[in-house]
């Protein structure tokens, strides 16, 4: 009989493995800030070539910085304004494989070179976005949309929402 030989996971394996560990990860903590937080720390840490992984909240009506790993970024996004104001106003993932190609890209770090943004969405209420950036060209495809998008859904069915 041929010798067993590991096959290295698919993507698609990593990212339920990496949703196993997030809804662990959450498991008994409903503070919305706290999940935030540790999502993205989680994202940053455990995803291959990422600069930027983290949260733009809805606040009347803009978005603004949330919880996130990497460098300090702009702090209000308009509706409709950059790849976040862009996902935010369509209500759907954006995926950018150059940003630089992408009319009215907000440039926070210029190791950024490709960006998917989700929504947060809970019904049909925008908490607002999620955004992860890469230096590599064409970083993020199907497969990272709804693994992320599933990311999205863990954390919100895990947490309270707050607003201040
Ligand atoms: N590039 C984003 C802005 C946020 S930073 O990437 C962290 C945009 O165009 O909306």
């Amino acid at each position: 009989m041929a010798a067993m030989v590991d096959q290295p996971a698919s993507k698609r394996d990593r990212y339920a493995a990496l949703n196993r560990t997030l809804a662990a990860l959450l498991e008994g903590e409903r503070d919305w800030i706290a999940n935030l937080a540790n999502t993205a720390a989680l994202l940053f840490s455990e995803l291959d070539d990422i600069n930027w992984a983290g949260f733009y909240l809805l606040r009347n009506d803009e978005l603004v910085l949330g919880p996130f790993q990497g460098k300090p970024a702009c702090v209000r996004i308009a509706i409709g304004k950059g790849v976040c104001g862009t996902a935010a106003q369509q209500r759907a993932s954006v995926v950018v494989p150059n940003v630089h190609e992408f009319d009215g890209h907000i440039a926070c770090d210029s190791a950024s070179n490709s960006e998917m943004v989700v929504p947060l969405l809970r019904g049909d209420e925008l908490l607002g976005v999620l955004d992860l950036d890469s230096p590599r060209f064409a970083r993020f495809d199907e497969e990272d949309r709804c693994g992320v998008e599933t990311v999205a859904r863990t954390l919100i069915a895990a947490s309270e929402l707050t607003r201040s």
